[in-house]
C-alpha cells in the first residue's frame, strides 16, 4: 500500500453524469488487483475532509490507471475539475479484491456503477486469453447508463445487458438474465451492484451450489480498518471491516438482510 501523489492524465466525461479519471501511478499499476480500491484526497482544503474510496476500473501498461466514477456529491463534484498535469494524493492499493479461478468459467455480474471494478477483473481474464469463455451481465437504469459494453465486446466477452426501461437489451433487472446463465455456464460468479442485487445474485448462486465473490460497499472514513466504520456482519456473527477482509467477501459468509 502507497501513499503518494499521482499525475492526472485525463479527467473526461464517459456518460451522462460518469467520468473517467486517468492517473499516472506507477506503484499502484504495479501493486493493484481486481476489486482493490484506493481513496482520494480531493480538493486541497478540509472539505471534504475524508477521503473517498473509488474502485480500481483498470490498469494500463506498467504507469497508468483508471477510476471510473459517478457525481453524486461534494467531494465526486470537486474531482471532476481536475485537469490533466495536476496532482491528485492518493493511498492504495487497499482491501481484497477478487480471487479470479482460472479454471471455471467466469460469470461477470455488475449493475450500474458496479462495472467499474469488474471491468478490471475482465482485463485480467482478457489478458488470460480467455475472454471468450467469460460471460457479463451488465444493467443500469437506461441505455445511457450502461458503461463499458463495446470495450468488453472488444476484449472477446459475450456481454447481455439489461435495462429497467427497456431502451436497451432485455426489460428489467440484471437478474433476470441470470438463471439461463447460471443452469447452463456452473460459473464461478463475481459481482459488483447495489445491495439487493448483490444478495439476488448470492441466492441465485446458493441454489445452484455455485461459487460467487460479492463486492460490498460501505461508508468508509480511513479505508484502512482503523475507525470500524464500514462494518458488516457475516452469517457466523463476525463484524468484519469491509474496507480490509473486503471488499470482496464470499457470498455464502455474509449474513444478507
Ligand atoms: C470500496 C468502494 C469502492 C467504490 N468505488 C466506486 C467507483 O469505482 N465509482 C464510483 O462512482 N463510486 C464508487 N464508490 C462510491 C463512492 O465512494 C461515493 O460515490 C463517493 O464517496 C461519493 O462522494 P461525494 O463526496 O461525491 O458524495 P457525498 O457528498 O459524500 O455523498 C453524496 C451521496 O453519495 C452517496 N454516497 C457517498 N458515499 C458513499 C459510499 N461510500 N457508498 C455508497 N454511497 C455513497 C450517498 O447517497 C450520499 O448521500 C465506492 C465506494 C466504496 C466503499
Ligand atoms: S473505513 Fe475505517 S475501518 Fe473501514
Amino acid at each position: 500500500m502507497e501513499q503518494g501523489t499521482a499525475t492526472v492524465l485525463e479527467n473526461r466525461l464517459a456518460a451522462p453524469g460518469v467520468y473517467r479519471l486517468r492517473i499516472e501511478a506507477p506503484a499502484l499499476a504495479g501493486a493493484a488487483g481486481p476489486g482493490q480500491f484506493l481513496m482520494l484526497r480531493i480538493g486541497q482544503t478540509l472539505d471534504p475532509l475524508l477521503r473517498r474510496p473509488f474502485s480500481i476500473h483498470a490498469v494500463h501498461g506498467s504507469r497508468t490507471v483508471d477510476i471510473l466514477y459517478r457525481v453524486v456529491g461534494k467531494g465526486t463534484n470537486i474531482l471532476t475539475t481536475l485537469r490533466s498535469g495536476e496532482g491528485l494524493d492518493i493511498v492504495g492499493p487497499l482491501g481484497c479484491g477478487f480471487s479470479w479461478r482460472e479454471e471455471s468459467p467466469s460469470l461477470l455480474v455488475a449493475g450500474g456503477m458496479g462495472i467499474a471494478p469488474l471491468f478490471f477483473l475482465a482485463q485480467i481474464i482478457a489478458k488470460n486469453g480467455v475472454g471468450d469463455k467469460t460471460s457479463a451481465l451488465i444493467g443500469a437504469r437506461n441505455k445511457t447508463e450502461l458503461l463499458c459494453v463495446e470495450e468488453l465486446k472488444a476484449m472477446g466477452l459475450q456481454v447481455q445487458v439489461t435495462t429497467e426501461d427497456g431502451s436497451a437489451g432485455k426489460r428489467g433487472l440484471v437478474t433476470g438474465l441470470l438463471t439461463n446463465r447460471v443452469a447452463a455456464l456452473r460459473p464461478v460468479i463475481y459481482s459488483c451492484g447495489p445491495y439487493p442485487m448483490l444478495h439476488a445474485v448470492a441466492s441465485l448462486a446458493m441454489q445452484y451450489g455455485l461459487s460467487c465473490q460479492v463486492s460490498l460497499e460501505s461508508f468508509m472514513a480511513c479505508g484502512l480498518g482503523a475507525c470500524l466504520g464500514c462494518v458488516a456482519e457475516m452469517k457466523n456473527g463476525d463484524l468484519v471491516r469491509v474496507c480490509k477482509e473486503g471488499p470482496v467477501f464470499d457470498a455464502y459468509e455474509v449474513a444478507w438482510k
